[in-house]
């Protein structure tokens, strides 16, 4: 990218964020998405931070208003004005746990948090590196000890979650057949049979604002609204709801961030100068072991697995790709998934990287998690190339990524056929990350 393109980019980027700032935190997309989403967050302080560090740092402090008592960082913490219906829906007051005076979901998402930290203290001298991660150090501890206490009844390692929301990859393959086996009510199932969703459109937003083929059905709508109930019911009490429940799954991605996150964790700690508690660094290596349970060698590929059945949910996505974000898996591993990358038939298209390959019997362009090109995934991608030592693909991939947006705005997501924009215009993580792969 020449500079002048690179210069333009830089500015657009720059609007979406002031765009999308409320003082303080950061919307993912003012009008699709009016709170603050808990991985949203993280990826756009690690584009902030180019700009303005202080303003990053309030990014994720303001992160941990949401926390609950005990250690979960949820997924949306909700704005105090706008769209009570959604306040209304999680209640997280349900919970002995959520925090008083502020409103939040009752479930997390992928622990980004410890990334965005250390990327902030890379900018910050050591002595204020070090009082920045002894003033994060407390707040990720818990978050992460509670990843184990709640998500890991059989501590096998892995964790384990409860909601396709947790992933961040809401309508990803693997989630949307283990709802289709395990979680569609009966009265869901007749209203799709007898082709009765048209009502649901009155209740959605996200529809208004985005094309019906670019986000998820009626009924997994539907669907996912009516876990979310459940969860509710359940006062979000996870021993409760994993008790009854099929429909709880090792999700591989969340996974492959927690593995990294838990060894950016461990760094912090040095920095800080303090020791993390051995039962938790005990944890932490059998997280890496057990990652190792969700290769399947007949497919070469790494897949989600069901809680429940213990079997691998052999729907194929760009979570395979991450272990090399995880950072944990053998360079042989490595090589056989950049291998995957670079075909053609699979993930290797003109704007990659889809969110599933090609021949994904799921795949269309347009349509959210199932097909188009997101640019933290890529992000995340490049981030793992460039760990294993493939400087060049990972510079390709950055190119690539930046070219898109260049191209086609700060959207939400792209076809990965033709790179037009889907999705959300103005889309916070989008325009954060662009600037984080300029300016890196
Ligand atoms: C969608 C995405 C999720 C994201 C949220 C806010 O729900 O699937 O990953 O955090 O939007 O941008």
């Amino acid at each position: 990218m020449d500079d002048e393109a690179a210069t333009s980019l830089l500015e657009e980027a720059r609007e979406v964020l002031a765009l999308n700032d409320r003082q303080g935190w950061t919307v993912p997309a003012g009008d699709l998405y009016p709170h603050q989403w808990l991985w949203d967050s993280c990826f756009i302080a690690i584009g902030l931070r180019h700009l303005d560090i202080e303003r990053a740092q309030t990014e994720l402090r303001s992160l941990l208003r949401g926390q609950w008592s005990n250690g979960m960082l949820p997924n949306i913490i909700f704005s105090g004005k706008a769209e009570r219906q959604h306040v209304d829906l999680w209640r997280s007051w349900v919970s002995p746990y959520s925090p008083e005076n502020v409103s939040t979901s009752g479930i997390t998402q992928p622990p980004m948090l410890a990334e965005a930290v250390a990327r902030i203290g890379q900018k910050l001298k050591l002595p204020e590196r070090r009082s920045w991660y002894k003033e994060m150090l407390p707040a990720l501890v818990r978050h992460h000890e509670w990843l184990y206490a709640d998500r890991n009844p059989h501590q096998e390692g892995l964790a384990i979650l409860i909601h396709p929301y947790e992933s961040g990859s809401d309508n990803s393959p693997p989630w949307i057949s283990e709802m289709r086996k395990h979680s569609l009510p009966h009265w869901i199932r007749l209203i799709e049979k007898l082709k009765l969703d048209g009502p649901v459109n009155l209740f959605r937003r996200d529809t208004k604002h985005v094309p019906p083929g670019q986000r998820i059905s009626n009924i997994e709508g539907l669907t996912q609204w009516s876990a979310i109930r459940r969860l509710r019911r359940k006062a979000y009490n996870s021993e409760a709801v994993l008790s009854r429940s099929l429909f709880a799954v090792e999700d591989l991605a969340f996974n492959c961030m927690f593995i990294r996150a838990n060894k950016i964790l461990k760094d912090i700690a040095k920095t800080a100068g303090q020791d993390l508690p051995e039962y938790l660094v005990d944890d932490m290596a059998k997280t890496e072991a057990a990652l190792e349970q969700l290769w399947d060698e007949s497919a070469g590929q790494y897949f989600s697995r069901s809680f429940v059945s213990h079997k691998l949910i052999e729907e194929p996505t760009i979570a395979t790709l991450l272990p090399l974000y995880a950072g944990s898996i053998t360079k042989d591993r490595a090589a056989h998934l950049v291998q995957l990358l670079k075909r053609r038939r699979l993930f290797s298209t003109s704007w990659p990287v889809p969110s599933v390959p090609l021949t994904s019997s799921y795949f269309d362009p347009y349509k959210y998690w199932q097909g188009p090109t997101w640019v933290n995934t890529n992000w995340l991608i490049i981030d793992g190339l460039k760990r294993y030592g493939y400087d060049d693909e990972a510079k390709v991939l950055a190119d690539k990524t930046l070219q898109l947006v260049a191209k086609s705005g700060c959207y939400e997501y792209f076809s990965p056929l033709n790179g037009d924009p889907a999705g959300a215009a103005n889309f916070s993580w989008t325009a954060a990350l662009a600037i984080d792969l300029l300016k890196s």
